[in-house]
């Protein structure tokens, strides 16, 4: 029963309120809990949500003003929550074995490990490694630039069909400086989380996990591998929505929460001609200044700032939102419609942002490289860094709190790279310059099949132990993952 493109209205995400400020701190509760949505019409889709919703809430947070979010977990089984983005304490970073443990749980704290060394018994032997609670309290500072960051699941082995279910929300971070550009605001700033997902005929998610308790076995079935990808196409939720416009400018604040689908975002009219897309911000906030493109790829985890002007489309235009890469309705990803002629106060400054780090190369005290190839783990097939699966025993690497450092990444195929805790800088591909798309500060790289990407970074913030891995879920789950130490 898959709806008609461009008929359901695009769903805005709730804002979360808090339910204290004292003290200067934002405090929050979500409880993640079993609920089911109409996402296809006449069916009824059960998922595992953050406060009963699909994307769950989105919490607007200051810049410096700390948040503590208190999560309750009744779902099945064990859950992480992780801050994408968020320039966190290791405590609050959601390590993939700092468990949320449901009552009642009796399964294994850690998953077995796709065949790798980790597993349960090693992740008991680190004491570090297993943490378990019914409820956890997640505070985040947000002593960072003003981004869209996303929270979603993140455990061990487990995540991808976590997310897929429906474990992913956002989180906006803004500040004064931010505020008084003048970019489009209010209902003119729209939130976009794109995702990718399969259905059953009884409007179930449909995810070929080995083990569909997500309690034992981890990873997918022989053909997905590569990572699992849906063919209808969702935007905060809603198949292929569509979403009534002025003829303004408008702020897409747009995320690829997608597990393994890579898109080319462009927004053709009607007669075939596309719009720019402004980009104001990457990953990690505001770039310098705008840059305009004619289409975006966007990886998973990726977000983009992105200002489009609408005030030349005639009223009744219809503007598509189009993945370049996809193939029959794989191929629609949303629409704006335009509704009436209205006044448009918004602008977009020359000049975004000043406090972009700009490190150099003669800064860093170290170069290293990281190799993301497919291998094979003790039980068969894995996604490997430097030949290795994820271990939660085992120090990957260690890096001097402030140090500056470049990391060359090398693929064999699409691996898109994310670091916990840092922002950084593109500074080369395959030897050449970087992309128009990689300005700014980012936290995600998209490496392309064959390529080499260098990223430099100053490692600050804090101490402790972090993650760096591919943001292909499902290569997550079947080992590109590693351990990061600041010390
Ligand atoms: Cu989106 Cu390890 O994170
Ligand atoms: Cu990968």
């Amino acid at each position: 029963p898959l709806p008609a493109p461009f008929r359901v209205p695009l769903p805005i995400p709730a804002v979360l309120r808090p339910v204290s400020t004292s003290g200067g701190v934002d405090r929050y509760e979500i409880t993640q809990r079993e609920a089911s949505a109409e996402i296809l019409p006449g069916v009824k889709t059960p998922l595992w949500t953050y406060e009963g919703t699909f994307p769950g809430p989105t919490i607007e947070s200051r810049r410096g003003r700390p948040v503590t979010v208190s999560h309750r977990n009744t779902l099945p089984v064990p859950t992480v929550v992780h801050l994408h983005g968020g320039r966190t304490p290791a405590a609050s970073d959601g390590y993939p074995t700092d468990l949320v443990v449901p009552e009642g749980w009796h399964g294994a704290a850690v998953g077995m490990g796709h065949g790798s060394s980790h597993g349960s018994s090693h992740g008991m032997q680190d004491p570090r490694a297993v943490l378990t609670t019914l409820t956890r309290d997640y505070t985040f500072p947000l002593e960072q630039r003003p981004a869209l960051l996303w929270y979603h699941d993140h455990r061990m082995d487990f995540t991808a069909p976590a997310i897929w279910r429906g474990l992913a929300g956002l989180h906006l971070v803004r500040d004064d400086a931010e505020d008084s550009l003048g970019l489009p605001a209010g209902p003119r700033e729209l939130p976009l989380m794109i995702t990718d997902r399969a259905f059953a005929a009884d409007g179930s998610l449909d995810y070929p996990a080995v083990d569909p308790t997500l309690r034992e076995r981890p990873g997918v079935g022989g053909s997905y591998l590569a990572g699992v990808l849906g063919d209808v196409i969702l935007v905060n939720g809603a198949p292929w929505p569509v979403h009534e416009v002025d003829a303004a400018r408008y702020r897409l604040r747009v995320l690829n929460a997608s597990n393994a689908r890579h898109y080319e975002l462009e927004a053709v009219l009607d007669d075939g001609r596309r719009l720019d897309l402004v980009q104001v911000g990457a990953d990690q906030g505001l770039l310098a200044a705008p840059v305009v493109h004619r289409f975006l790829p966007i990886a998973p985890a990726e977000r983009y700032d992105l200002v489009v002007d609408f005030s030349h489309v005639p009223v009744g235009g219809r503007v598509t939102v189009v993945n370049r890469l996809g193939s029959g309705r794989t191929r629609d990803v949303m629409a704006f419609r335009v509704v009436r002629r209205a006044a448009d106060g918004s602008r977009i400054p020359r000049v975004l942002s000043a406090d972009l780090p700009l490190w150099r190369r003669s800064e860093a005290v170290r170069v290293r490289q990281f190799a993301f190839r497919a291998g094979r783990m003790r039980a068969g097939h894995g996604w490997l860094i430097g030949g290795l699966p994820f271990d939660p025993a085992r120090t990957d690497v260690t890096v001097r709190l402030g140090d500056v450092e470049v990391w060359r990444f090398v693929a064999d195929v699409h691996h898109p790279v994310h670091l916990h805790l840092v922002g950084f800088r593109v500074l080369s591909r395959s030897g050449g310059p970087p992309l128009a798309h990689d300005a700014g500060l980012k936290d995600t790289v998209s490496l392309r099949p064959g390529e080499s990407v260098e990223i430099i970074s100053r490692f600050d913030g804090y101490r402790g132990r972090y993650l760096f891995h591919c943001h292909n879920a499902e290569h997550e789950d079947m080992g590109m993952m590693a351990n990061l130490e600041i010390v």
